[in-house]
Formats: C-alpha cells, structure tokens, sequence
C-alpha cells in the first residue's frame, strides 16, 4: 500500500472504530480542496443520530495523522480535509521506488485463476472481433500475475463439432499440400467459405461431410490425421498474429474444445446422477432457475440433443469440471463478448445446482462490446467483410511508421521500424483497453495514432521524452536511484502523489477487470508529469541537487509509465 489516500483510509477506519463502536466507511477521496476528504462523517452522525459538526470533532480529536497530514480541517457540515505532509509523501514514495512493483502491493489472498480468452475459432480467420477478447484478456493476465495470483492461460478455440466434416472433406478435394499451404498463409476464410459453398450447393458433398462427423467423433485414426492438419494449420497462423501483437499467448495455453470431448459422457453422467438431467422434446437438458425464453417458459440448457449429439454449453460444463477439479482454480475469467452473456449465466447456475461451483468459487463473464466503423455498424473492409486482423496489425505499423519518419526523421531504418511497431500495436491495443469494455468503440486510425490525447502514442512519448532528458544530460539512469528526492513545487508534489496511486490504480482495475482505469491513470500520470516539466527546470533547475532530484522524479515517472504500460501489454520505446 503506497496510496496515501488508503493509508489515511486505514486510519480513519480506526478513529471511526472508536466513535462509533462499530466499523464504518470513512469514505475518503481525493479532494479539489485538499489533498484528501474523509466523507463518512455524515452517514456514521446520522446512524449514531448525532450532530455531524461534533461527531467530526470528536473524529478529529481521534485521529492520529501525526506524521501523515500537516493539516487537518472541518468544512461545511462535516467534511474533513486533509492535507498530506510532504515529508509522508517523500517517504512513502522512497519505499515505493524500493518496492519490487514500485509500490504496487500483492493480492492479499493469492489465487489460482483460469483466463479463458481469445478462442478462435479453427479453419475461421481471426478477425477484428477477436482483438477485443485477445487484448483485455491479455492484460488481465498480466497484472493478475504481477500481484502474485497463479494465472493459467486457456485458449478455448473451437476445433470441433459439426463443421468439420465440411472442412475434413474439401481438405481432401483441395488436396492435403495445397490446402496446408493455404491455411498457413492465413487464407483461412478463404477456406471456409469454399467448403460452406460446397456443402450448400452439393448433396453428395453434404452426405460425404455428414459420414465425416461421424467417423470424427467416431475417432477414426485417418480422420483424426486429417482433422489435425486443419488444427495444426490454423493454430501456426493463430501463432503468428499472436507473436505479431505481442500476446502471451502459446501453444502451450491451447485448450480447445477438442480436449474435452472425452469429459462429455461423464457430464452427462454426473447432471443425472444429481437428478437435475430432465427429458425434454427428446433432449436431455438441465432447467436453472429463473431462465425464461420469450414465451415466459423455463428455458433450458441443452446438454444433449435429440440425435445424441453434444453442445457448446456441455463443452463449457466439462470445461469447468476440468477447471475446478483438475486444475484446483477457484476463478474463472471468460473473457467473452457480451452477445454469450446467457450462455455464462446459465453455465453458472447449473454449475451450481450441479454442486461442481462452491461459495468460493466464481465464474466471471468479462464481457466486451464491439468494435465499430465510422458509420458505428459492426466493423467492415472496403469490400465489405469483416476485417482481417492481420491486415490491422499491418496497416498500424505502416502508419505509425510514417508517422515516426515524420516526426523523427534521424532514427536510422531498424530503429525506425521496431519503434513503429510498439507505436503501431501500441495504438490499436491502447484504444481497446482504453475504453470501456462494456461499451462498443470506434475503430479510428487518426485517433489511436494521435501523439496528442488519451493514446498509445502520446504516453509512448512520454516515456521516450524522459529518455532522452537523461541522453541529453549524460546521466545513467540507475546510478542516480536511491538518493533524495525533494518537494519545491506544487507540481512535483502533484507527481509524487500521482505515482503513489499506481497501487490503487491497479487494485481497481483488478477489482473490475477493466484496463480502462489503468489507462486513465496512466494518461493522468503523464499529464502530471507534463505540468511538472514546465513549470520545474530539470537540467537548468538552481541547484545540482534540485537537478538530481528532478532526474529522479522524472526516472521514476518513466519507470511507472513503462511497468504501467507493459501490464497493458504495450511497450515503451526509448526514443521515439
Ligand atoms: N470460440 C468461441 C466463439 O468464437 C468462444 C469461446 C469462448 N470460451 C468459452 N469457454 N466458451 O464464440
């Protein structure tokens, strides 16, 4: 705990204590009028019926901020205002640098987490939809791990069920080596869309496609051989847009619905043995409570239709057997767009009327809406169809690319390139994260790719821009760590107390699974440290050891912005 907003926090809750007799919210903000405003005064005076002025002087007189707060006020009917003590804040920010997360502290219990995210799906190419769910999920990855929790990454994609028979079958028309080619180079659509035409327009085709799902699920030893080149194909090329975009994503963390097809009958199994499997118009479904279809009846969840076939959702229940059994997580992150928000609710309760999902288990739908055009309809190429990730990732780079060579036209060629590929996927991951994920975004190139505003490119640069202060000065950056730093200036004080929020920031985005809040604390940070340049003269500043002290301010700055940046998933050039 770094934030000296908690700190006082933990205070007052103690002064709160001994007021009230009972715990009770001190509620304490940043404030406009100070540093900090406790503002549970009023809620605890109207529960004790007493007069809020004198409750809060009685606080007051129970608070202990000796060393904390060089100033401790009442305003209006009761608010208290604090004003932190500069020496507090210096220190606090020391321990902080020395800290091994800059003063982000770790989770209090450390757990074992499943992040279910990204989930292409096989021989379908990944499109800007997938950005979305790979991008946020990587992020949560990151900073649950950077607090200490076990994280285990799963890539659901969908490598199975029905489709593939189609896709077995014209894998075998097209011939294996033409169709691996194919595949590998990314023209996965391609590939589908031939195979769906076929099946549509050719009954011999559809009938070949229909024996083909049986002999699959059937486990015919020739069928599986051609039914892992498409997998094997796919998840290369899956690979690469994974390497290209910097996700932390492998082989490894493959967890496909494939995998649990061997579960599915024990599923089954187990719903009954628990006698929640009913009958229904010849499927075996499951009724949670309080689901209705349109027509007001108990909507079911299918586990196995009619034909004996099983469902996505039986998958999703093996899966969390897996997860809860095998695997011993007690959260479950699906990191999912908001269209399968049902799909995860319903997969909750039957989990728990099954009993696999206990009090201290949870399963959370991180959900996430769209990516949109200019004309806010779903995202859309030139020729109309979804776009390809790829050809994002690469128009990105050579944006940014122009952008560099414009803004910095020394950089030799390499430096240029590697730099206008932090920016560029910098850019288009940034405008993911730094929205809302509820809510749908506009896709705008101009915008994520501004130096100016809430983008990748502008916190980039502040980074770089610190850099090169230190380039310009001479000085090494790690030599000068550990020394003094001092408040002259309001504005070095309103960057000190800045990088002290970096804890809190975490901790709330964590707390929400939303990268947007880390992003506007990042963005506050640097325009914090913007004041602070001008108003302090660093390299000009009167004395050597007010330079000293501002290199370090600026040091530190550029260290949180990188750490804060990198849990985001995004890199910090050097120059820029
Ligand atoms: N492959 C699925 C789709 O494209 C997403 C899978 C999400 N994860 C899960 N466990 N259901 O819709």
């Amino acid at each position: 705990m770094s934030d000296p907003v908690s700190i006082v926090s933990s205070l007052a809750a103690t002064a709160f204590v001994a007021v009230a007799g009972k715990n009770a919210d001190p509620i304490v903000r940043p404030s406009d009028r100070a540093d900090a405003q406790i503002n549970g005064v009023l809620p605890l005076a109207k529960s004790l019926g007493r007069n809020p002025r004198e409750v809060a002087e009685e606080l007051v007189s129970k608070l202990n901020l000796e060393g904390t707060c060089s100033k401790v006020e009442i305003a209006g009917p009761g608010f208290i205002n604090l004003t932190f003590d500069d020496g507090f804040l210096l220190r606090e920010l020391q321990k902080a640098l020395t800290s091994e997360r800059l003063g982000v502290g770790a989770a209090e219990v450390s757990r074992r987490i499943v992040v279910d995210y990204s989930a292409p799906n096989v021989a379908k190419e990944m499109h800007v939809g997938h950005l979305r769910g790979t991008v946020i999920g990587d992020a949560l990855v990151r900073m649950l791990q950077f607090v200490g929790h076990t994280v285990i990454r799963e890539n659901h994609i969908g490598d199975w069920g029905t489709p593939f028979g189609m896709l077995i079958e014209h894998l075998l028309d097209v011939g294996e080596t033409s169709a691996a080619d194919e595949l590998s180079l990314g023209d996965l659509n391609g590939f589908y869309k031939a195979a769906r035409a076929k099946f549509d327009a050719d009954d011999t085709f559809k009938e070949r496609a229909r024996l083909r799902v049986v002999s699959l699920q059937g486990g015919d030893s020739e069928t599986l051989r051609l039914w892992r080149i498409l997998v094997a194909e796919s998840t290369r090329y899956f690979n690469t847009v994974y390497q290209r975009l910097g996700v932390l994503l492998t082989d490894d963390d493959l967890a496909g619905e494939s995998k649990y097809n061997d579960l599915l009958p024990k599923v089954v199994e187990r719903l009954r043995d628990k006698g929640i499997l009913e009958e229904s118009d010849g499927a075996e479904v499951v009724f949670p409570p309080g689901f209705l279809n349109r027509d007001n009846e108990p909507l079911p969840m299918i586990i196995r239709k009619g034909d004996g076939g099983y469902n996505y959702a039986t998958t999703d229940l093996a899966c969390v057997l897996d997860r809860i059994e095998r695997l011993q997580v007690s959260l479950m992150l699906y990191v999912v767009g908001s269209p399968q928000a049902q799909h995860f609710q319903m997969l909750d309760a039957v989990c728990r009327m099954a009993g696999w999902m206990g009090d201290t288990d949870e399963a959370v739908h991180v959900a996430f809406g769209s990516v949109l055009g200019s004309d806010r309809k779903m995202l859309k190429s030139r020729d109309g169809d979804t776009v390809k990730l790829v050809e994002l990732i690469d128009e990105a780079i050579d944006r940014a690319a122009a952008a560099v060579a414009n803004k910095n036209p020394e950089l030799s060629e390499s430096e240029r390139a590697n730099v206008a590929r932090m920016i560029g996927i910098g850019a288009i991951k940034y405008a993911d994260l730094s929205t809302d994920r509820i809510k749908d975004y506009i896709f705008d190139w101009d915008r994520m790719l501004a130096f100016e505003g809430n983008t990748a490119p502008y916190l980039q640069y502040a980074h770089a821009r610190i850099c090169s202060i230190f380039r310009r000065a001479g000085v090494d950056r790690g030599a000068l760590r550990g020394g003094d730093i001092a408040i002259t200036h309001p504005a070095e004080r309103a960057l000190v107390i800045r990088l002290l929020q970096f804890d809190t920031a975490v901790g709330e985005t964590i707390e929400r699974y939303s990268p947007h809040r880390l992003c506007t604390y990042i963005y506050d940070l640097a325009t914090d440290f913007t004041a602070f340049y001008e108003n302090c003269p660093v390299l000009k500043a009167e004395t050597d050891e007010l330079r000293e002290s501002r290199l370090r301010l600026a040091d530190t700055t550029a260290l949180v912005i990188n750490r804060a940046l990198g849990l985001l998933g995004i890199e910090s050039p050097e120059v820029m």
